[in-house]
Formats: structure tokens, C-alpha cells, sequence
């Protein structure tokens, strides 16, 4: 008996969940819905039926769960997820509390599957950016090995949650931001997460080593700067990057085509490049503009754009629990 425990099941990420789980049906007998006090008790439809959400409490994971999918922001992770771990669940956290942690598999099923061998009931899902960045850089990685990648981002607004898409929504309306430090709708903000000590955020870090742990590979050179933009959905990412080794274009071209879940569009004599309303509620991770960076002697500029709450969240934490289903 499969059963299942979606933590913050009505946030942004957490209503995705609940509607790529709808569309995969994956092998599960029972499901749980778990948000804060604030919205305990309220009635969410899903799978054809209305499900009373549920207050998280430490009694939570009592009943005994096999999974949890919990998108409640880092804190509640922090918290909760050892506490669900200690009574047997795998969870698969969407919150960026575990992701560096050394006993954390930190896994974008086609990229990385492999890590999901070994760990202690506590599974990482990437940071959306990341998501889609290597699974882009999976396949080139392998073929002509990268020595450095400048990543440059144009993120949406959905990212940061029920109320970042607000300040948008509102923002239209000229009323002011109240996620945000100054307006997003007709702006950008070059500011996502809290700014480090070395001057980077902490966004722009987490792509940097998350990719590093990902692709496991720590001796990639990489820069981020990571922008907030006024989009609603799906996230565009411009990524520089420098090989070691010489390549053919139009075999690169091939390569990517080849992976899984990457669609190539890139026919720009037709106006034809990857956008984030294209991108906007599927699951693959578009890449275009592919063309030599003729300033160095081996490098490749793309244009990479996903559905940052499905790929970049919910979609690939719902793949990552069907692959340990498939493994039982
Ligand atoms: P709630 O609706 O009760 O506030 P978003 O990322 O869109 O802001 O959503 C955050 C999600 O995390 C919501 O489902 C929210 O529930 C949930 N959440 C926030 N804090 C907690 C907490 N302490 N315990 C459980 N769920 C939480």
C-alpha cells in the first residue's frame, strides 16, 4: 500500500503537484494534503474527490506515509522532513534546506537517476533553474566536457510563490509589491533570494553549485546572474558556455535533440526560438539559439526555457517519485 503525503499542498507548487499527479496517475493507494493552520479544514478537489486539508503537526507522518512531496518552503522542511524520514517516509523536498547536504541525492531523473541508489529517506529537487539548465548541459557535458558556464536568468514571477504572481497581477493595477522590494510589472529586478556576503544571491549561488553537484562535477567554472522579470510563468535562461573539446554544430544540435525531455526549437530564418508562454504547462525544456560563441575557441551560446513550477518544481518532483516506484 503506496501512500502519500503532499505538503503544502495549496501553494503554487503544491496545487501542481496535485494536477501532475492527476495527469500521470502514478502508482499510489491513498493520498494526504498537508498545509499550514492558516488553510487547515478547507476543501481541496482533487483526483475526483474533495479532500479536507489537513494541519501539519510533528504527528503527522504517525500514520505511516511511503512518500512525501512537501513544497512548504524551507523552514517547514527544515523542521518536518527529518521527522517524516525517522518514521520511514522518502521525502522529496522541493525547499532548498537539503539540497547541498552530503547524504541528499540531489536528482533530475535524465540527468542523474543513478543518485537515487543511495539515501536516507531525504531526496532533493533541484532549484528550478537548475532543472532546466543541466538538463541542457547533461548531454554536452558528456560529449566535449565543460570548463565554463556564465548563466544569465529571466525568471518568472511564479517562482516566488502565491505571492510573487500577485505582485504582478497587481502591480498591472499600479498596486504596490508586497513580495517583492520594488514593482515587477514593468521592471526587472536583478535580485532573487537574499544577497550573500561574496555580493552574489543566494539564487545565483544555488545554480552555481547545484550544478556542480548535479553534473558531479566541481571543477566547472561558473558565474550566475539571476533576474526577476514580469512573466507568469516559465523561466528563460541565456547559458555561455566553454568546452575543452571542438564540436560540430549542427552534431550538438543532435545531441540535444537526442536527450530526453528536450525539444529543440531553433529555425531562426522562420522566427522560430523557445518562449516561456510556449513553454507554460508542459514538461520539457526547450533550447534555441544554439550558435558559436566565436569569441573563445570551443564555446556554445543557448537559449533554455522551461515551466518553472512544473519542470522546474512539481513535474520533476512527481518523475523522481515514479522512478522509486518503479525501483520497488
Ligand atoms: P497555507 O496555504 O496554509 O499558507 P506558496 O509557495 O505558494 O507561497 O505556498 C506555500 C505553501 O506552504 C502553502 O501550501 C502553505 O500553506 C504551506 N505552508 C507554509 N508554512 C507552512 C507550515 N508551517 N506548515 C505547513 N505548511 C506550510
Amino acid at each position: 500500500m503506496i501512500r502519500v503525503a503532499i505538503v503544502g499542498a495549496t501553494g503554487m507548487v503544491g496545487r501542481m503537484f496535485l494536477k501532475v499527479l492527476e495527469e500521470k496517475k502514478p502508482n499510489v493507494d491513498e493520498y494526504v494534503l498537508f498545509a499550514s493552520s492558516r488553510s487547515a479544514g478547507s476543501t481541496v478537489h482533487f483526483m475526483n474527490k474533495d479532500y479536507i486539508v489537513e494541519e501539519l503537526t510533528e504527528n503527522s507522518f504517525d500514520s505511516g506515509f511511503t512518500y512525501a512531496l512537501f513544497s512548504a518552503g524551507g523552514e517547514t522542511s527544515l523542521k518536518f522532513a527529518p521527522i517524516a524520514a525517522s518514521k520511514g517516509c522518502t521525502v522529496i523536498d522541493n525547499s532548498s534546506a537539503w539540497r547541498m547536504e552530503k547524504d541528499v541525492p540531489l536528482v533530475v531523473p535524465e540527468v542523474n537517476p543513478g543518485d537515487l541508489a543511495i539515501h536516507k529517506n531525504i531526496i532533493a529537487n533541484p532549484n528550478c533553474s537548475t532543472i532546466q539548465a543541466v538538463v541542457a548541459l547533461k548531454p554536452l557535458h558528456d560529449k566535449y566536457k565543460i570548463k565554463r558556464i556564465v548563466y544569465s536568468t529571466y525568471q518568472a514571477v511564479s517562482g516566488a510563490g502565491q505571492q510573487g504572481y500577485m505582485d504582478l497581477e497587481d502591480g498591472i493595477k499600479g498596486v504596490p509589491p508586497k513580495k517583492f522590494p520594488y514593482p515587477i510589472f514593468g521592471n526587472c529586478l536583478p535580485h532573487i533570494d537574499k544577497f550573500l556576503d561574496n555580493g552574489y544571491t543566494k539564487e545565483e549561488m544555488k545554480m552555481i553549485n547545484e550544478t556542480h553537484k548535479i553534473l558531479h562535477d566541481d571543477t566547472i567554472k561558473i558565474t550566475a546572474t539571476t533576474v526577476r522579470v514580469p512573466v507568469f510563468y516559465g523561466h528563460s535562461e541565456s547559458i555561455n558556455v566553454e568546452f575543452y573539446n571542438d564540436f560540430d554544430l549542427d552534431t550538438l544540435k543532435k545531441d540535444l535533440a537526442n536527450f530526453p525531455g528536450i525539444i529543440v526549437k531553433d529555425d531562426i530564418e522562420n522566427n522560430i526560438y523557445p518562449m516561456p508562454i510556449d513553454a507554460a504547462g508542459t514538461d520539457e525544456v526547450y533550447v534555441g539559439r544554439i550558435r558559436r560563441d566565436f569569441s573563445v575557441d570551443y564555446g556554445v551560446n543557448l537559449w533554455v526555457v522551461a515551466d518553472n513550477i512544473r519542470k522546474g518544481a512539481a513535474s520533476n518532483a512527481v518523475q523522481i517519485m515514479e522512478k522509486l516506484i518503479e525501483k520497488e
